[in-house]
């Protein structure tokens, strides 16, 4: 028997309906009701709009037929007409509710688990947008657990050192107890996780291994894509590197500082700062991290950037996205997963600051899933996203949102956004989102499941730094070398 909800009564409409509740019935509860003309009818409840009458507005979400597409009812419903409980097969029927693939979590309220297609998230990309502290990067977490449980490389950006954590199993007694509800067990994934830092072992100890770029051979257009330069700085650039490409086939930044500061024109100081300030970071090797090693099947590369400046952060991911995206085209690396958190730093919208790696994000967002290069933007500000990046993602994951300006920006560049759903994403509770995907038939709250592994945001004990000692007296002589290198600066401005 059908669990009574209540009677239609009040004002009726094709997408909504008013209705007098019998008995309990919460918000976003999933209803049924039977039309003559189409059969059983989804439903789900708005608002329970006035407490003491106990009348309820729900939108209609429709019903399957017999081809499988999710039609509305032509007629409306008439007064009297009872309003049921939905059961959950006639819920998982009508939402296209898939099961196996990547986990997520439940559908709010009921004992649903929500999945999705792994090919939904690595051809289609994916975003999670939402306030700060409402569960982005636990979100983001779940997914990875996820994508690692099915061997999918991944290569995360991840800029204040969050995903370290996702080598141990999740210890929280709390989350813990919660794990029977969801189905899954602790685990920690410290096979798969590697920890890279641009920086040095000094500054980030928990990193297993050192990145770095390609130091050799920089082209004036690379770094110009680096350094806002006037004409006759540039021009300065150009001359002293066509110089050096003139007398030796391959040359180092310590080169063209030299060559630059060969320059008669003051113009050149400038320049000389810039190189200068970019070789210091230490960031520029003649061995540099190969993408063929980042991304790798059954592996997840962490590009850790706690300690690098925010500029070095957007040379750093513009340098990345370049080569794998190359990389990708070629069939040098496999196809797999670009997580990017803090997205509005990297590839910002128009009118906030610039990035230099905003155009191949953007060319990632438009052309990556062609080459099996998926995306996962991630960001607090969905206002200072790069719209065109956000429109390309077909899976999003809205969690909380109470800022007007990214309200609108939602709004503007997401189809399924309504005035309702904009009053809903204000009030979402934290761990509960809002899921709008291609195989799903319409917006969805998923209760976020918890976290296989630890999350971010709590302490955690780190490894023992002693394995890194040797790689440390390597960095401190690259320390002596940049202080030599910068005594010979100044011996070279002085004279
Ligand atoms: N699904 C969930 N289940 C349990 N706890 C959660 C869930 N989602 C978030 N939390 C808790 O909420 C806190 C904030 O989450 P998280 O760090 O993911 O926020 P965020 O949106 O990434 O914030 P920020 O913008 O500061 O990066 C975390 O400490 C986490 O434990
Ligand atoms: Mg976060």
């Amino acid at each position: 028997m059908y669990k009574l909800a209540g009677t239609v009564s009040g004002d009726v409409g094709l997408h909504e309906f008013d209705f007098t509740v019998t008995g309990d019935l919460r918000r976003n509860e999933y209803i049924k009701i039977w039309n003559e003309l189409d059969g059983w009818i989804l439903g789900r409840v708005m608002s329970i709009v006035d407490v003491t009458e106990k009348t309820a507005t729900a939108e209609i979400i429709g019903y399957k037929d017999e081809r499988g597409f999710l039609m509305q009812p032509q007629s409306t419903f008439t007064h009297g007409t009872k309003v049921f409980k939905a059961d959950q097969t006639f819920i998982i029927e009508t939402l296209g509710l898939k099961s196996g693939g990547i986990y997520l979590g439940m559908l709010e309220g009921r004992n649903i688990q929500v999945h999705l297609k792994k090919e939904e998230l690595i051809q289609k990309h994916c975003s999670i947008l939402a306030k700060t502290g409402s569960g982005k990067s636990y979100t983001a977490g779940v997914l990875i657990e996820e994508l690692l449980e099915r061997n999918i490389p991944l290569l995360i950006i991840d800029p204040h050192g969050e995903y370290l954590t996702l080598k141990y199993e999740n210890k929280s007694e709390e989350e813990r107890r919660q794990m029977e509800k969801y189905g899954i067990t602790p685990k920690g994934y410290a096979s798969k996780v590697v920890i890279y830092t641009p920086s040095n072992f000094s500054i980030n100890p928990a990193a297993d291994k050192l990145f770095r770029i390609d130091g050799i051979n920089l082209s004036v257009n690379e770094l110009y894509d680096l350094f806002p330069l006037t004409d006759a700085q540039l021009g300065i650039l150009y001359q002293s590197i066509n110089e050096i490409k003139s007398e030796k086939e391959f040359y180092t930044v310590e080169e063209i500082i030299k060559k630059v500061s060969e320059s008669r024109s003051s113009a050149k100081w400038r320049i000389v700062h810039f190189l200068e300030r970019t070789r210091e970071t230490g960031i520029l090797s003649d061995s540099p991290t190969r993408i063929e090693e980042l991304v790798e099947v059954n592996k997840a590369s962490i590009i850790d950037m706690k300690g690098a400046d925010p500029k070095l952060q957007q040379l750093i991911v513009y340098r990345i996205c370049k080569e794998v995206f190359e990389g990708r085209k070629m069939g040098k690396i496999p196809p797999f997963m670009l997580v990017i958190e803090e997205a509005h730093n990297f590839c910002p919208e128009k009118g906030f600051e610039k990035a230099v790696s905003s155009n191949i994000l953007r060319t990632i967002a438009s052309e990556g899933r062609k080459f099996g290069l998926g995306l996962l933007v991630i960001s607090q500000r969905p206002a200072r996203v790069d719209k065109n990046v956000i429109s390309q993602c077909n899976t999003q994951i809205i969690l909380r949102v109470t800022n007007p300006n990214d309200i609108r920006a939602l709004s503007r560049g997401l189809e399924f956004m309504s005035s309702e759903i904009e009053e809903e994403i204000k009030r979402i509770p934290q761990g509960v989102a809002l899921l709008s995907s291609t195989s799903i038939e319409m917006p969805i709250m998923v209760d976020i499941r918890v976290r296989r592994s630890e999350h971010g945001g709590r302490a955690v004990e780190m490894e023992p730094v002693e394995k890194k000692k040797e790689v440390r007296i390597k960095d401190m002589r690259n320390t002596s070398e940049e202080k030599e290198g910068k005594r010979s600066m100044i011996a070279r401005l002085l004279g």
